[in-house]
Order: structure tokens, then C-alpha cells, then sequence
């Protein structure tokens, strides 16, 4: 059987970091209460004349530079965020034109936390049929942009960053072995921007009431995303017959250092196996994982043949897995 692998990962970060005692400074709260009910440390916050497209751009000459493809070898582009750099038109659009790529297909994704294996999920198919031989999918979120830094229950945790990967065909053992994508509408209002669509435009009274901003029923997250990445790491691991104990890495999407144990506790992973960087960048939502794997590959923690499973949760809500053999 063909497969689809990654070729090269690329990452890119504002410079500007936020410590935890800056946002003592922000809101009640403490390095105590963040550190030990979250894992952050820190987290980074671009700056005003930073866009989602331009670090994109950043990280996906990265991914290309270590995968060897030229931009104007790209088929696709898939974009997975949900801040991009305006409503109309994509931010794929701005990522295509700063690569110099072709006219080539290239749209955005919203999936949220998931978007990255959402995008890497749907790139698969592309190349599994032959629509497209090289793909690139970026993970860019300037979520500091929605972030209501008088809300203590969520400015502590998000934070801004992308990342990318340039998915082809992979020769076997290599490439993609299994994936899943989930979503339950049924959770939508528990992590939500209220104002800005169609459903409540903005207006002045929308900005006055804060309505711009992410709102997260966080208590609430944390159990269904401990459920949801646990049952999507079994299902993924049971479609490629691999068991957790076989894994050699595993990145679940940084949302709480609390629920990654979790996780791994039930699965049966043993914590040396399981990679977290949620301390120094926070949750960078879509691009959480693929700024892991680029850490990962860049520091040599992840080994050609080595068995990578990852995992995500996110708004909607949405979730994903994905297993694949580097
Ligand atoms: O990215 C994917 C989607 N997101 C998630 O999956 C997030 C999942 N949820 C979480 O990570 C956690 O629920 C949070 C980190 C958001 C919150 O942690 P928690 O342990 O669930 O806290 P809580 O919401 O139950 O709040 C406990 C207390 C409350 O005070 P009272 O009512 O007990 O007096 C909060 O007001 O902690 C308070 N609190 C804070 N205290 C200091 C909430 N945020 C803060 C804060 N500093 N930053």
C-alpha cells in the first residue's frame, strides 16, 4: 500500500515572551496556581505588525528547506487556524503568495486544536489518490489577538505560535498508519468567540461587552478531553494493530500538562516516552503539535522508524489522532 509521509517540519515563534510573573501583573494570579494547575511557565505574544500569514511563511520555508521541495513543487496548501489574518480571504492565500508557490489549490481549515491532524488527515488523501504529490500543512494561531487579558482563566493558558510540515509520498515502513478525525457539536459552547460572525456581527456593542474574546468553560474541557484523547490514541493504535507500550514517542496537543498525564496514565505510556514543551510556549492550539514534532525531529528525539502517535483536542469540539512510523 502507498502512504503519505512527512518530508520536513518547520516552526516559528514571536519573539516576545510572557513569564508567568508578567501576568501576575495582568490578573489575580500566581506562578503557583499556573505552574501547578496548567504546567506553563511561559508563553510567547507576537507583536502588532506580526501577522498569522508571515510566520507561516517563516516556518513553511523551514518544512521545505528540510524536505528538499521547492515552493513551486506544492500541490496544496491547507491552512488550519482560527485566527488568521482576516475573515476574507484566506490566510492560505497570503502564505501562497509569500512562497512564491503556483496558483495551486489552497484553503484554510478550522478545526482548532485538531487543525493540524485535521490538515494532515485530509493532505493524506490528497496523496493517497493522486491529487497531489507534495502538500503542505501549516498550524498558525495568533491566539493572543482573542485573548481577554483581564480573564484569568484563560489569558494564563494560550499562547502564539506556527508551525508546518510538507507531507508526501512516504516509502514503507515509513508514512502515515492510521488516522481519525472527531467532531461533537453538542460541545460547541464550551470554548467559543461569541461576536465577529454572522451570528452576531461586530458592532459597538459587541466590543463593549468583551464579545470578541475567547470564552472557555475549562472544568468542563478537561474531562471530555482526557475521554476524547484517550479513546482516539486506543482507535488509532487498534486500526494500525500497534500497542501503546510500542510507541517510541508520543505528542498529545498541549492543552494542560495535567491532562497529558492523564492521558498517558490511562494509555499506559511510560513519561519518558511522551514529549511536552507546554511550559515555555503554552497552548498554541493548531500549532501546538507540529511545533512539538519539529522540536522533536530538529533535537533528534524522533528517529527515522520510530513509532509517533499524536493526539488532540480542541474546540467544536474536535478531535484527532494520528500514528505514523517516521
Ligand atoms: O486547547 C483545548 C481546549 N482546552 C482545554 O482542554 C482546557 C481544559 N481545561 C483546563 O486546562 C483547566 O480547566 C483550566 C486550566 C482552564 C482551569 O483549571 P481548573 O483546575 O479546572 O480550575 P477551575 O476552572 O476549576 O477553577 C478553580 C479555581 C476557581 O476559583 P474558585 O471558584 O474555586 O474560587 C477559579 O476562579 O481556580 C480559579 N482560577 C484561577 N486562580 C488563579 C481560574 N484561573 C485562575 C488563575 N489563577 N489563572
Amino acid at each position: 500500500m502507498p502512504r503519505a509521509g512527512i518530508l520536513g517540519t518547520g516552526a516559528a515563534l514571536p519573539e516576545k515572551v510572557i513569564t508567568n510573573a508578567d501576568m501576575e501583573k495582568l490578573v489575580d494570579t500566581s506562578d503557583e496556581w499556573i505552574t501547578t494547575r496548567t504546567g506553563i511557565k511561559e508563553r510567547r505574544q507576537a507583536g502588532p505588525h506580526e501577522t498569522t500569514s508571515q510566520l507561516s511563511i517563516q516556518a513553511a520555508r523551514k518544512a521545505l528547506e528540510m524536505a528538499g521541495v521547492s515552493p513551486t513543487d506544492l500541490d496544496l496548501i491547507i491552512c488550519s487556524t482560527i485566527s488568521p489574518d482576516m475573515p476574507l480571504p484566506s490566510t492560505s492565500a497570503f502564505i501562497q503568495r509569500g512562497l512564491g508557490a503556483p496558483a495551486c489549490c489552497a484553503f484554510d481549515l478550522a478545526a482548532a486544536c485538531s487543525g493540524f491532524l485535521f490538515g494532515m488527515t485530509v493532505a493524506e488523501q490528497f496523496i493517497l489518490t493522486g491529487k497531489a504529490k507534495y502538500v503542505l500543512v501549516v498550524g498558525a494561531e495568533l491566539l493572543s489577538r482573542y485573548i481577554d487579558y483581564s480573564d484569568r482563566s484563560t489569558c494564563v493558558i494560550f499562547g502564539d505560535g506556527v508551525a508546518a510540515g510538507v507531507l508526501g509520498p512516504a516509502t514503507p515502513p515509513s508514512g502515515i498508519l492510521a488516522a481519525e478525525m472527531h467532531t461533537e457539536g453538542a460541545f460547541a459552547d464550551h470554548l467559543y468567540i461569541p461576536a465577529g460572525g454572522t451570528r452576531k456581527p461586530a458592532s459597538c456593542e459587541t466590543v463593549r461587552a468583551r464579545e470578541h474574546y475567547i470564552k472557555m468553560r475549562g472544568n468542563e474541557l478537561f474531562k471530555v478531553a482526557v475521554r476524547s484523547l484517550e479513546e482516539v490514541s486506543r482507535r488509532v493504535l487498534d486500526k494500525a494493530q500497534v500497542s501503546a507500550q510500542q510507541i517510541d514517542l508520543f505528542i498529545p496537543h498541549q492543552a494542560n500538562q495535567r491532562i497529558t498525564d492523564a492521558v498517558r496514565e490511562r494509555l499506559g505510556v511510560s513519561a519518558e516516552k511522551v514529549y511536552s514543551n507546554i511550559a515555555r510556549v503554552g497552548n498554541t492550539s493548531s500549532a501546538s503539535i507540529p511545533i512539538c514534532l519539529d522540536e522533536c525531529v530538529r533535537s533528534g528525539r524522533l528517529k527515522k522508524g520510530d513509532l509517533v502517535l499524536m493526539a488532540a483536542f480542541g474546540a467544536g469540539v474536535t478531535w484527532g489522532g494520528i500514528l505514523m512510523r517516521w
